[in-house]
């Protein structure tokens, strides 16, 4: 029922982890099932140079995380924002349609950390789909405030 990399992917997962100051930190749930995945980037320059998650999940949640955190590794921020929770299912050679819900975890977290790393760097206000992050850029407003 599974790919065999699924399975690998699964077994054993890619950058599993945290990232120490990330530059940029999403959390997602998923409305179907209540599993949360939590992804890490490192972004240098406007490119991803180091991606790690957590999952509390399923199986098919483990496998697209690590799949997403090795296909957003070296990419750019908009790069990054093009890749589908279906780019990454086909990148494990597909996952059972029951399962397909699960990867977009995947896709959600990655946007959400870019959305994250954005709204700290100024370079957006919101998630463009009416949801501000003020509360993260206030957050980071706060914690700016105590570096300076
Ligand atoms: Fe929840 Fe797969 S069953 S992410």
């Amino acid at each position: 029922m599974y790919s065999e990399k699924v399975m690998d992917h699964f077994m054993n997962p890619r950058n599993v982890g945290e990232i120490e100051n990330a530059d940029g930190v999403g959390e997602v749930g998923n409305a179907k099932c209540g599993d949360i995945m939590k992804m890490y980037l490192k972004i240098e320059n406007n490119v991803i140079v180091d991606a790690k998650f957590k999952t509390f999940g399923c199986g098919a949640a483990v496998a697209t995380s690590s799949m997403a955190t090795e296909m957003v590794i070296g990419k750019t921020v908009d790069e990054a924002l093009q890749i589908t929770n279906k780019a990454v299912a086909e990148a494990l050679d597909g996952l059972p349609p029951v399962k397909m819900h699960c990867s977009n975890l995947a896709e959600e977290a990655i946007k959400a950390a870019i959305d994250d790393y954005m709204c700290k760097n100024g370079l957006s206000s919101g998630d463009g789909k009416g949801n501000a992050c003020s509360r993260r850029c206030d957050d980071i407003h706060h914690h700016e405030n105590e570096e300076d």
